[in-house]
């Protein structure tokens, strides 16, 4: 039982105390039409007799059975007297006769005086030829005990109806206060778990950043002597396939140089080495470097990159490795025979680096996962979860937007868009 059934037992509550009061009223009203129908009984009774001019003691034995008793005052007799002759002191029964009223309701020491118990009663007055004033008074006692006992049995039913809503009520305001607590610390510890998850992540990124800096560091020396020994063994060599072999070693190790060089100033978070890059050169570059992985796949890559477009201010090799980062993950969702489509456009504002394939999409439990750092699905020998984090980073630096959106019937298009202003930057 929650809110709800507290707030159905208080409603309940309220009900039945107005339910009890309207009874109440109810049988007040007809407390006081039943004694009223009491007195005029009595009133009938007196005047009966007094109209069947029976004798006082016939009339007084004949009620005295039923407890009531009959008094009469002679004509000319200042005081009543009961049917044995005697005496009787009631000043409120003369004033009756004198005022002539058919019936008069006795208080308890009135009913009292006239001998009947000391109980509400009444009295019934008429006038007799023969007795003068007859009057036949009966006690309200059993009327009374009835009412009494009808009104404590309304009382005592509403008291014990509230009293079961009221624990009702209670027992359903502490399920709710418990089921209350249990959701906030349910809350709490998800919450907690959720912060530990992203400090583990956090720091596992921090160290990340410490290895790739270490690595960066230690790479830089051997790769030094690699491409010293290109160039020595370029200038002794009179072979051109060599020459032109030793030269491709020589390009791809600068290559390298400047991408642990921009991934380092990423680390550092200094700002990009900016140049001018053709959009085109981007793209064809990144495809360079993908390719043999598509044809592994047996994956078709269909590039489209017109040349015209105006350079961009940016650091090249940064938005080469954005670029593959989208690349490898298509070609990765592609099945074999699919085909990946990837390109650049331009507006006014922007320019667009897209690639759309035709896989299985990004589920939508993991969209909102996708680019958290050691994020993967792929599986720990082929995937480590770093591409979609470093490509926003990547695309951040330059002030640009990376999107995801899924596609019709199904794969996903990833983009990312950097401003113009990146020129000026
Ligand atoms: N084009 C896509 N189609 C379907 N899922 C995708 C696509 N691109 C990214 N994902 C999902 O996003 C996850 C994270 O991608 P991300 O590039 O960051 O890491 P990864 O590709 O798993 O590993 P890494 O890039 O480090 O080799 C992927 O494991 C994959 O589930
Ligand atoms: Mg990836």
């Amino acid at each position: 039982m929650g809110a709800t059934g507290a707030r159905g037992a208080m409603l309940v509550t309220l009900a039945v105390a107005a339910v009890a009061l309207a009874s109440l009223w109810d049988e007040t009203r007809e407390a006081s039409a039943s004694l009223t129908d009491l007195a005029e009984a009595q009133a009938s009774l007196a005047a009966a007799a007094a109209a069947g001019g029976s004798a006082v003691p016939v009339v007084a034995r004949a009620l005295s059975a039923r407890g009531g008793v009959v008094l009469y005052r002679a004509a000319g007799e200042a005081s009543f007297h009961r049917a044995d002759g005697e005496t009787v002191d009631a000043p409120f029964l003369l004033r009756a006769a004198d005022a002539r009223r058919p019936w008069v309701r006795l208080e308890r020491p009135e009913a009292w005086a006239v001998g009947l118990p000391r109980r509400m009663g009444f009295a019934g007055l008429a006038e007799t030829p023969a007795h003068g004033v007859l009057v036949v008074a009966s006690s309200a006692r059993r009327e009374r005990d009835r009412q009494s006992r009808a009104r404590w049995r309304l009382v005592l039913g509403a008291a014990l109806t509230c009293g079961v809503m009221v624990v009702l009520g209670r027992a359903a305001l502490r399920v709710q206060r418990d089921e209350l607590e249990l959701r906030e610390a349910l809350a709490l510890a998800e919450l907690q778990r959720t912060r530990e998850d992203q400090l583990a992540r956090e720091a596992r990124a921090a160290m990340m950043v410490t290895f790739a800096v270490g690595v960066a560091h230690e790479v830089a020396t051997p790769l030094n002597v690699i491409a010293g020994r290109a160039e020595q063994l370029e200038a002794r060599s009179a072979d051109d396939r060599d020459r032109r072999a030793l030269q491709a070693i020589a390009t791809q190790v600068d290559r390298v140089r400047d991408v642990l060089r921009g991934f380092l100033r990423l680390a550092r978070g200094d700002t990009p080495a900016l140049g001018s890059v053709g959009p085109a050169d981007v793209v064809h570059a990144a495809r360079t470097l993908v390719e043999h992985r598509f044809t592994e796949a047996g994956v078709g890559l269909v590039v489209e990159a017109p040349d015209g477009l105006a350079p961009l201010r940016a650091d090249a090799r940064l938005l080469e490795q954005a670029f593959v980062n989208l690349l490898l993950n298509a070609c990765d969702a592609s099945p074999a025979g699919a085909e990946v489509r990837a390109g650049t456009s331009e507006d006014e504002a922007s320019v667009t680096f897209w690639v759309e394939d035709e896989g299985a999409g990004i589920g939508p439990d993991d969209a909102a996962r996708v680019l958290e750092p050691f994020f993967t699905t792929k599986g720990p020998d082929r995937g480590t979860g770093l591409g979609l984090a470093v490509t926003k980073e990547i695309v951040a630096i330059h002030r640009g937007t990376l999107a995801l959106a899924p596609r019709t019937p199904h794969g996903t298009r990833a983009s990312f868009t950097l401003p113009r202003e990146t020129e000026r930057a």
